[in-house]
């Protein structure tokens, strides 16, 4: 069960990324279900796991129309909550046609939603897996992740944003970062993931970073293990690459695979999402990866 946030994001892609004050013309314009959460969980969905996402959206059109695009990406979405008098997050994603790219969020409903405890804690109960990231209030994802500690729930958490949750980060099963939000834990200079992973092992159960076209590492007790990436001549767009990495994670560690195992999947999912433009709306059945 994955829980986060969930946006509309709009895409545009421009020649060359405008400068401060200067209007540009885009070549196109692409609307998809984007958002951590969103995207993770479809990732999950996708992997041929039964995937359900906790989430807030607004209580307009646009809002069930997000819905019913997660629906039909094979999400459950029966605990997503409508807030009423707010819009579904959204993202603006500015591409330019050399891959360069910027971001501009409103969070809207994400930042606005309200989690019943009593909810939460039935929700973790009867799931294999909880999955979190950094894009929701930093006091919910650590809410979230307390009570799958808890109970004793495993709980996969993506700090991405790398935002402050506290103690609870010490649960995490494995901690999923990329290197540049590993180095910003553990607020060091330091570049080599393997020496990332060994620095953050010493805050949570497991770890496992992500090196972009370099695959990732991932901790074995006190060993840090390499996965490469296959290679990928025909990148198409990386957006979202990461998300399909913890959602395919997530999705072989609930079918009790060992974290080694769900890594080289998860790995391999993330090298196949770049080939695809878009991120959840793009990405493959991770079923039948082949590269
Ligand atoms: P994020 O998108 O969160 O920054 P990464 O860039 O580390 O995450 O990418 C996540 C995963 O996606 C990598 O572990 C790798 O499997 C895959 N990936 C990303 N970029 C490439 C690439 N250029 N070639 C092949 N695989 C890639
Ligand atoms: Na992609």
């Amino acid at each position: 069960m994955t829980i986060g946030s969930i946006n509309l994001d709009h895409q545009v892609c421009v020649d060359i990324l405008p400068r401060r004050g200067e209007t540009v013309i885009s070549r196109s314009l692409n609307q998809g279900v984007g958002g951590k959460g969103a995207n993770q969980a479809v990732a999950a969905a996708r992997a041929g796991a039964r995937s359900a996402l906790i989430g807030f959206i607004g209580d307009d059109a646009q809002s069930r129309g997000i819905l019913e695009r997660l629906q039909v990406l094979g999400v459950d979405v029966s605990g997503v909550i409508a807030v009423a008098g707010v819009p579904s997050g959204s993202a603006l994603v500015v591409r330019e046609v050399s891959g360069e790219n910027f971001i501009v969020v409103n969070s809207g409903a994400n930042a606005a939603g309200d989690l019943p405890l009593s909810e939460l804690e039935n929700a973790i109960v009867r799931a294999e897996v909880v999955v979190v990231q950094g894009e929701l209030p930093p006091e919910v994802t650590g809410l979230v992740i307390d009570t799958a500690g808890r109970l004793g729930t495993r709980v996969v958490v993506n700090l991405a944003p790398v935002t402050s949750i506290g103690g609870a980060i010490r649960w995490a099963d494995p901690l999923v970062v990329n290197e540049v939000e590993a180095a910003q834990l553990l607020d060091t200079v330091e570049t080599d993931g393997v020496e990332l992973a060994k620095q953050l092992r010493e805050r949570v159960r497991s770890v496992v970073v992500t090196l972009g076209a370099r695959g990732a590492v991932y901790t074995e007790g006190a060993d840090v293990l390499h996965v490469p990436a296959p290679r990928v001549d025909d990148i198409v767009d990386t957006t979202g690459a990461g998300d399909a990495t913890v959602g395919v994670l997530a999705a072989h560690l609930a079918r009790g695979e060992s974290l080694g195992r769900a890594v080289e999947h998860a790995v391999r999912a993330g090298s196949a999402s770049v080939r695809f433009a878009g991120a959840a709306e793009g990405y493959p059945s991770f079923a039948e990866v082949v590269l």
